[in-house]
């Protein structure tokens, strides 16, 4: 399974930009793969923090929590779904492949994803303005929305994109190639825009690994 968050190399943002003029053929499935482990390597850190402070009870620096939650509503639900959704499951519903309705399904995921996520921003917002009665509810909210979105990505890079792969045309990817090459995730070690450098400094300096070079928590994230 490419979508494993434990098996990913810690730290993520690693690689850097190409010299200014250098053009490079992007592939569309490359940029989701990719894009794929930087998000489950964001959830693994985050619920790393989370199961962290449920279990020792001392909160994590909340900022950086804050910021993670809003990196994945910034990029993922912003940038990847709607490209997933509207360019590459479009081509494949007209090329009339039979998985229609996991298509139906994941698109679902998609359409919920930006609500899913705002919980998640509510439920920390909670604890922080209530108090310690609430972490419990957060915590078990963040291990479903991390199992959630794992099982998504995995059901994603298991069923549709191999078949992708062998269904659809040249002229396909030329369009879905093109719009995949940008607005890339500066977790996947693309530069991000101006305005967002400050959050992903803030994510990798302090979130622990395997999304940034904070220091390890007590336990790993393993269940
Ligand atoms: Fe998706
Ligand atoms: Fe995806």
């Amino acid at each position: 399974m490419h979508v494993n968050a434990r098996a990913s190399p810690g730290p993520i943002l690693t690689a850097v930009a190409l010299p200014s003029g250098a053009v490079m053929s992007v592939r569309a499935l490359d940029v989701i793969r990719d894009e794929h482990r930087a998000l489950a390597g964001m959830l693994a850190s985050l619920r790393t923090l989370v199961r962290d402070w449920s279990r020792h009870g001392t909160a994590p620096d909340l900022g950086v929590l804050r910021a993670m939650v809003f990196y994945i509503h910034a990029y993922p639900e912003r940038l990847h779904h709607p490209k997933e959704t509207g360019l590459l499951f479009a081509a494949m519903r007209a090329r009339g492949v039979a998985i229609g309705d996991l298509l139906d399904r994941l698109d679902a995921e998609h359409a919920h994803g930006d609500e899913a996520v705002m919980r998640l921003a509510m439920g920390l917002l909670e604890v922080e303005q209530l108090g310690a009665t609430r972490l419990a509810a957060f915590a078990d909210s963040v291990e479903r929305y991390v199992d959630a979105y794992l099982r998504h990505m995995e059901l994603e890079e298991r069923e549709v994109l191999p078949l992708a792969e062998r269904v659809l045309a040249e002229d396909d990817w030329k369009r879905i190639d093109t719009a995949f090459a940008g607005n890339r995730d500066p977790l996947t070690g693309h530069p991000p825009e101006e305005t967002f450098r400050a959050l992903f400094t803030r994510i990798v300096s302090a979130a622990p690994a395997p999304v940034g070079l904070g220091p390890p928590l007590r336990q790993s994230g393993a269940t």
